[in-house]
């Protein structure tokens, strides 16, 4: 008997279980909820030939962006190329997609993903696993669009619409059209309230315009929706951080940092990104972060030489200056250089943006300020093409504007943080960074009412008062 999943795309399983398992597994790693690995490894027990199970077993390993995960995708992609195995056309384009992508040439194997959800647009995996891969690829665009492309064929009736609107919400978020990105992932939490990337969506909405009192709220109100047994909670915890950090509420970034952010000293690439990107902002602003830095360094080593994916290493970077391990850091950037020789999509991300990146890093560490800037600069205007979001990507333009400042270059310093305040006029941070450019230039008038500014616009972001006296 032919057998549909719940959207109703046919598979190539005959076992009714294992297909089951399979959409609890799919759910699960749509909503980051833990464990889809250990529901896909069931379907698979069940039915070892189940092609739909190793098509998201390999997209899993696509989505984890370490080479660590390559062999899961082998492994499936032999299965599901295996003629015993009867797998249909879309699955076996599935196989084709991871392959490429294991191959490192990560750009091919999106397009093929891209072209299964066009033939396919109610394969929630292709849209998940092309949804995550215009992510890694900094391709913005794509992730507004491909739901305008795909989303025409849902309805709320369709098991998963929610989270569709979910991703739809961060692809318009991050094309900057923030009203129409709120409303859309809201629809998609009255839907569905335990949808975090929708959460994570709005989160995002509220860091760029800088409402932070809004995410505070936003994020702690749904904390329960959100945090528990969730593989996308680190980050979400991250983005609360993101909000203290530019109130200046340094105890309660540390706290978060180690209860939430890094409990655990895991070894998992997507965490210690978010460990790192949070150390970084604070050690750029000059906070003490104590012996931080050291435990993280050593989780990253084991795949700090990778060469795998920039953004990671760039990261990797971070925790290794930060503990002051240079030959590991000159080793980072030996490993970096080797990989932008190489072909594939990661050669050119490293060439283009990592590795002066993580050689403005290093230089910065260093205390070589303006050399950190010669760096920094020429990467800066397309670092999207490294991946990430905006909001993790302004550690770019963070590292710069400090470097400038300490550089004691202060026309660059004044351009940039000019750049931070008129985009993002609420931040009483970045109306401090004026502040201190317009000193370097010998205006103190200027620079103490641009600090006026940063402290009314700390005060307009204060807890509410209702909400105190609740
Ligand atoms: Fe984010």
């Amino acid at each position: 008997m032919q057998l549909k999943d719940h959207r109703g795309l046919e598979v190539s399983t005959r076992n009714t279980r294992s297909l089951e398992r399979f959409e609890k597994a799919l759910d699960l790693t749509t909503s980051y909820f833990v464990d889809p690995l250990a529901e896909i490894n069931a379907a698979i027990a069940d039915d070892p030939d189940c092609a739909i199970a190793h098509c998201l077993r390999a997209g899993l390993a696509v989505m984890s962006s370490e080479r660590g995960a390559l062999p899961l995708i082998d492994e499936s992609v032999a299965v599901i190329e295996a003629p015993a195995t009867g797998a249909n056309d879309r699955e076996r384009r599935h196989a084709a997609a991871a392959r490429a992508w294991a191959q490192g040439d990560f750009a091919r194997g999106k397009q093929l993903y891209d072209a299964i959800v066009v033939d396919f647009p109610r394969d929630q995996l292709a849209v998940q696993i092309a949804h995550v891969g215009d992510f890694f690829l900094g391709q913005s665009t794509m992730l507004r669009d491909r739901m305008a492309q795909v989303l025409p064929h849902w309805d709320a009736s369709v098991p998963g619409y929610g989270y569709l609107l979910g991703m739809q919400a961060f692809g318009l978020e991050e094309t900057a059209l923030y009203e129409r990105a709120e409303d859309t992932g809201r629809r998609a939490l009255e839907l569905n309230p335990r949808d975090p990337w929708a959460v994570h969506a709005v989160a995002h909405v509220m860091e760029m315009q800088g409402r932070l009192r809004d995410g505070i709220d936003w994020l702690s109100s749904r904390q329960a929706d959100w945090s528990i047994d969730n593989g996308l909670a680190y980050h979400n915890w991250w983005h609360l951080a993101l909000h203290h950090l530019d109130l200046a509420e340094y105890d309660r970034v540390l706290e978060l940092y180690d209860t939430r952010i890094r409990p655990v000293q895991t070894p998992v690439a997507l965490e210690m990104l978010d460990a790192s990107a949070m150390l970084w902002r604070l050690t750029l602003r000059g906070v003490d972060v104590g012996a931080r830095w050291q435990p993280l360094a050593e989780a990253w080593a084991p795949i700090a030489n990778e060469g795998f994916y920039a953004f990671n290493d760039v990261h990797a970077t971070m925790a290794l200056v930060g503990s002051q391990q240079w030959s590991r850091v000159e080793d980072v950037l030996s490993s970096m250089e080797r990989a932008a020789g190489e072909s594939g999509t990661n050669a050119t991300m490293t060439r283009e943006v990592g590795l002066p990146l993580a050689r403005g890093i290093a230089a910065f560490g260093r205390g070589r300020y303006a050399e950190a800037v010669e760096h920094i600069t020429p990467a800066r205007a397309h670092a999207n093409r490294f991946g990430g979001s905006h909001a993790q990507r302004d550690i770019v333009h963070l590292t710069l504007l400090e470097s400038a400042m300490r550089a004691g270059n202060a026309p660059l310093a004044r351009a940039l943080a000019s750049e931070r305040t008129d985009v993002k006029r609420t931040s009483p941070f970045n109306w401090r960074m004026l502040g201190r450019a317009l000193e370097m230039q010998g205006l103190a008038q200027d620079a103490a009412k641009a600090r006026e500014t940063a402290d009314l616009r700390a005060a307009a972001q204060q807890p509410r008062r209702e909400k105190v006296a609740a």
